[in-house]
């Protein structure tokens, strides 16, 4: 048996067509098309066609498709009705694992395993997820939640969904490139752990949610949450350097920094750094753009390490308006693009997923020592 490499760094566990990463060169494609100009051209609907039939659409194509997730917004309302006896201060990603693990409940395509009820389940849920973020917020603010709007595209829904008003062309076309970004990223934690679940043949509302269960962690998707927690926590300019010194000094780990995959720029924090510079200047909020920049420099000086997409994805989020712990949750509102695609193309070519451990216990065979002998 081959030995182990931990956390299975460079380990190659199956063929894709879906992502490609140079973690070299810092680039990142969907289907072979760069980030870049999928962000500046590109809208998350056609991002979604890209991701699940493997090419771009054709206008009518897109059409469908932009109707077909509008049309699939609406949660059942036996799911409201039990996200309304939650505890006000639930945990919105533990909320949101246990609301889509729920939705197989309802789902009229639950019974069966065909790639068209998977395809149909895949535009189900990511019409829903941003429907069921949304309404995480304002059932704990003691407010109804919105009827999804269908003449609005899946960004400005959200936007609209979340805070009452529909955004403004900036605002709309900052989140949608937000959404572009964080669709897809290869066999990151969370698309792995769908990819697993999938593979045993178990449903796709299981697979999204063990993905969900594993994009809640610090180390993945909770990284936003917690930048955003170190910014107010520095309030300062002025205090920035001298924090993350102190930080790094107690060896603590700094949210939105490092990659497993990227040894240089993530190409996703390029554009986000813009954005939050964008916004930050536009909403009067600047001095979250200058700690940012302060904490980077001095990351990139003193550890030589760079921005993940978590780092600037959190001052983005906040000038929105977004709460601090819906952060993680609109990750997953993009990123079900994404799970769907992987889970889909796992079963097109299946295997059971199941690598084998180095023991590292007692040697066998060891004593069976009777209980009263012990
Ligand atoms: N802050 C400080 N040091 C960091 C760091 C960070 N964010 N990320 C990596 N390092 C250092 C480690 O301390 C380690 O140094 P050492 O060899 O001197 O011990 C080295 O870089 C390698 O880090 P390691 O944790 O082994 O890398 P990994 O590939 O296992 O982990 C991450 C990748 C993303 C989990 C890790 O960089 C991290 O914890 N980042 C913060 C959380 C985050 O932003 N997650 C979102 C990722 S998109």
């Amino acid at each position: 048996m081959s030995t182990f490499k931990q956390g299975l760094e460079d380990i190659v566990a199956a063929p894709s067509s879906i992502c490609f990463i140079d973690g070299a060169k810092g680039i990142l494609s969907y289907r072979g098309i760069d980030i870049h100009e999928l962000a500046e051209k590109s809208s998350f609907e056609e991002v979604c066609y890209l991701l699940w039939f493997g090419r771009l659409p054709r206008q009518r194509e897109l059409d469908d498709l932009t109707e077909t997730l509008a049309r699939n917004r609406a949660v059942p309302s036996h799911i409201l009705d039990m996200m309304k006896k939650f505890p006000l201060d639930a945990n919105p990603m533990e909320v949101l694992r246990t609301v889509v693990s729920a939705l197989s409940l309802y789902d009229p395509d639950a019974a069966s395993g065909s790639r068209e009820a998977n395809l149909r389940k895949s535009y189900r849920l990511t019409g829903q997820v941003g429907t069921i973020v949304a309404a995480i917020d304002r059932i704990r603010q003691g407010k109804e939640p919105i009827h999804p709007d269908s003449s609005l595209k899946h960004a400005a829904n959200f936007v609209y969904l979340l805070t009452g008003k529909k955004p403004g062309a900036t605002a709309e076309k900052a989140f949608d490139v937000a959404l572009i970004l964080h669709a897809d990223h290869e066999f990151n934690a969370s698309t792995f752990a769908a990819r697993v679940t999938a593979g045993t043949l178990s449903d796709i509302h299981s697979a999204t949610t063990s993905a969900l269960g594993t994009l809640k962690g610090p180390l993945h998707g909770g990284a936003n949450q917690e930048v955003m927690k170190m910014l107010l926590e520095i309030g300062e300019p002025q205090r920035a350097k001298a924090y993350l010194k102190d930080a790094l000094s107690q060896k603590k780990k700094i949210s939105g920094f490092g990659h497993r995959v990227y040894h240089t720029e993530d190409p996703r924090a390029t554009h986000l750094r813009q954005m939050s510079q964008n916004l930050c200047e536009s909403s009067g909020n600047r001095k979250w753009f200058e700690i940012s920049r302060i904490i980077e420099d001095t990351m990139k000086s003193e550890k030589n390490i760079n921005a993940n997409v978590d780092f600037y994805s959190a001052t983005v989020y906040y000038t929105l308006g977004i709460p601090v712990d819906l952060f993680t949750p609109i990750f997953a509102v993009s990123r079900i693009s994404g799970w769907t695609a992987h889970i889909l193309e796992q079963l097109e070519n299946n295997r059971l997923i199941r690598p084998r451990a180095e023991y590292t216990g007692p040697p066998y065979p060891a004593a069976y020592t009777p209980i009263n002998a012990r």
